[in-house]
């Protein structure tokens, strides 16, 4: 088989299939990533990933190429290309969909399916088919498989998933994307047979749900901030309720990466192209209410510290959740540029994600050690919950700070342990008495 595109997906998608014990040709347009692979190295930071590739490469079961011709056309080949936000409309760029499916149209076979596992817009899978039929000179076999995992974990998201869905047009393609997914389907794991555009809809739908749970209980944080009441207990009690559930339920500075936010864009402008906007304009709240959690960690700091210019902030964690080093559209790396703006020294620390930020945002102060990133600052924000920052020991974290002053961006921190070491500890949506 094939995967083209190997970023987060395409990458982990490539491994899972290997591990399934399948021989795969994994493709990208950019050779630095695909020498990089061949070389046993994985471009970004996934628990286990690297480990998977040293052994699919020693077992011969993966090879990586920038060309997509291949010496005998794939049985499956799986789409797993970027689909970022366009501009500000918010509609997904669906130009490296259109153009891997192009090129890939001169590479397979009338017997070949292609399986679209990019997050797209309703209705790209059928603009897709046309397009490569008509390149190809014969009809292609195209279905929908969306991907729900989650990075930090998504090897054994791939493995182990809640569910699998496929969308298709014909039997022939649902059959061998069964066949494709056996040991998984024959470990019990739910498969859920839909048409394709519902196969498209679903994730959307899924991350659509998710964003609105973490908005819904940072709404209520702000209604507990100007009411003094607790939103983390708050969200313990509502949480009891099976129908609710506490997962995904506990407020702070919100959600970001390379996802949630783009997709659930993307699904206003859809919705709104097809005349449905109104069905989830409440989506635009969603994103607002994320926004808005952001701006209150600046101003809470500018609060605290009576201004913000020239005073030294510590940003502890950079990348959008813990255990990845992705920083697209990341809560932490926002708020971090927003006191930058502010007029603040803003020192950044990571345990994995600094030699991501390269050369851009030259104004924030790097810094990998973090008794040296903690000497003489005045405020230190926690903004990703590595378990690093969970563990940390605030009395000894304290000696090394000029201001014992921390906002808890992600309510994680044991508030009477680090009051009791003389810390000021603000909490978003909690009712903190320092
Ligand atoms: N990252 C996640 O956790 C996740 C989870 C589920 C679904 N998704 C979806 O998967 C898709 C990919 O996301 P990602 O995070 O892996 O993105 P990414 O930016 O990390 O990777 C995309 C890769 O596609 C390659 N590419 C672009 N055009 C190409 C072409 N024409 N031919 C071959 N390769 C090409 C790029 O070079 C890049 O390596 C998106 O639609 C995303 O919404 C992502």
């Amino acid at each position: 088989m094939c995967v083209v595109g190997l970023g987060y997906l395409g990458a982990t998608h490539a491994l899972a299939m290997a591990k399934l014990g399948h021989e795969v040709v994994g493709i990208d347009i950019d050779s630095t990533k695909v020498e990089s692979m061949n070389a046993g190295k994985i471009s970004f930071h996934e628990p286990g990933l690297e480990v998977a590739l040293r052994e699919a490469l020693s077992e011969k079961l993966v090879r990586f190429q920038t060309s997509f011709e291949m010496t005998e056309p794939a049985e499956v080949v799986f789409i797993c290309v970027g689909t970022p936000q366009t501009g500000s409309g918010g509609s997904a760029d669906m130009s490296f969909v259109f153009a891997a499916g192009e090129t890939l149209s001169k590479a397979v076979s009338p017997e070949t399916v292609v399986v679209g596992k990019s997050t797209v817009p309703v209705g790209t899978a059928a603009a897709l088919r046309n397009r490569m039929s008509k390149v190809a000179g014969f009809p292609i076999h195209l279905a929908w498989n969306p991907e729900f995992l989650r990075e930090g974990t998504a090897l054994e998201d791939s493995l182990k998933p809640d569910r699998i869905v496929i969308g298709s047009w014909d039997d022939y393609s649902s059959h061998k994307l069964k066949d494709v997914y056996k040991p998984i389907l024959d470990e019990g794991t739910p498969l859920v047979e839909v048409d394709v555009p519902t196969a498209e809809l679903v994730k959307v739908a899924a991350n659509a749900f998710l964003a609105t749970k973490v908005s819904f209980i940072n709404a209520m944080a702000e209604i507990a901030e100007v009411t003094g009441a607790d939103a983390v207990e708050l969200a313990k009690a509502i949480g009891y309720d099976e129908r609710i559930g506490n997962e995904f339920l506990r407020n702070g500075i919100g959600f970001g990466g390379g996802c949630l936010p783009k997709d659930i864009r993307a699904f206003v402008a859809r919705a709104e192209e097809l005349g449905a906007g109104e069905a989830v304009s409440f989506l635009k709240d969603v994103d607002a209410i994320n926004r808005r959690r952001r701006a209150r960690v600046v101003t809470l700091a500018a609060q605290e510290l009576g201004e913000l210019k020239n005073k030294k902030v510590l940003m502890l964690g950079l990348s959008f959740k813990p255990d990845s080093d992705d920083m697209r559209d990341s809560p932490a790396l926002d708020i971090a540029l927003q006191l930058d703006q502010a007029g603040a020294q803003v020192t950044v620390h990571d345990p994995v994600a600094l030699g991501e930020l390269g050369d851009k945002h030259p104004a924030l102060i790097r810094e990998q050690i973090l008794s040296a990133a903690a000497k003489g600052q005045d405020l230190v924000i926690l903004g990703t919950e590595w378990s690093e920052y969970r563990a940390l020991d605030p009395t000894a974290f304290g000696k090394l700070v000029a201001n014992k002053l921390i906002i808890d961006g992600r309510n994680v921190l044991d508030v009477a342990a680090w009051q009791a070491a003389g810390w000021r500890l603000i909490a978003l949506g909690r009712n903190v008495h320092n």
